[in-house]
């Protein structure tokens, strides 16, 4: 079955503890952090002083994505911070090998992200460094963007070029009960939803509908 990972930017932030209990009684797979440093993408979110004073609220995995201009520099602190996944993106990445590396070393598992403009390509080298690809299916920076379609296409690629890896494909922006579905058939293993997942207050019934 198909992980559903909330994200946090669209939870209340005047609540964080009180809304990752609810999303851990609602069923939520994983907790993803959408760390943004106001350069690489035009918006501010959390930093990791804040994703350390949560991570006692739950045993749940901390998916950290980081939408930073110097995710080498931010690497350490995250993981000492609590995450699970760190996930850099290509294009932030000169050496992407190296920060994968750098990832590994922490004994944490290791992602990158694409934009709906970067090309799986940009991956040959480094499978067998990979825990997770993550499809960013909106240009990263807001939650409630709608789904690029074209990522859809970009997933069937990545599956087949995972083949027999053990390597999870993550869909991150405009995922709702329709764009699951579609992600779902073409082999997503882990969903990102914000507004979908928050909106209403329902977290339970929304994150069954997701799936
Ligand atoms: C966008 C973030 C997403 C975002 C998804 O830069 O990476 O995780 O929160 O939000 P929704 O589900 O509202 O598109
Ligand atoms: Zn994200």
């Amino acid at each position: 079955m198909v992980k559903i990972a909330p994200s946090l930017l669209a939870s209340d932030f005047a609540h964080l503890a009180d809304e990752i209990v609810k999303l851990n009684k609602a069923g939520a797979d994983m907790l993803h952090w959408d760390i943004m440093d106001g350069h690489y993408v035009p918006n501010l979110t959390f930093g990791p002083q804040v994703v350390k004073a949560l991570r006692p609220y739950t045993s749940l995995p901390f998916d950290v994505h980081l939408m930073v201009q110097n995710p080498d520099e931010m690497i350490p602190w995250f993981a000492n911070a609590g995450a699970d996944i760190i996930t850099v993106h290509a294009e932030t990445c000169p050496h992407l090998d190296k920060t994968l590396d750098s990832i590994h070393s922490f004994g944490l598992k290791a992602g990158v992200s694409l934009n709906p403009a970067t090309s799986e390509q940009v991956l040959e080298y480094v499978w067998d460094k990979l825990n997770m690809v993550l499809i960013m299916s909106v240009n990263p920076g807001f939650g409630g963007q709608c789904f690029i379609e074209t990522q859809l296409e970009k997933i069937s690629r990545v599956k087949e070029l995972i083949g027999k890896r053990n390597i999870s494909i993550e869909v991150d922006g405009g995922i709702n009960p329709m764009t699951a579905a579609q992600c779902n058939a073409r082999g997503a293993d882990i969903l990102v939803a914000g507004t979908s997942v928050f909106e209403g207050g329902d977290y339970a019934k929304n994150i069954t509908s997701l799936r």
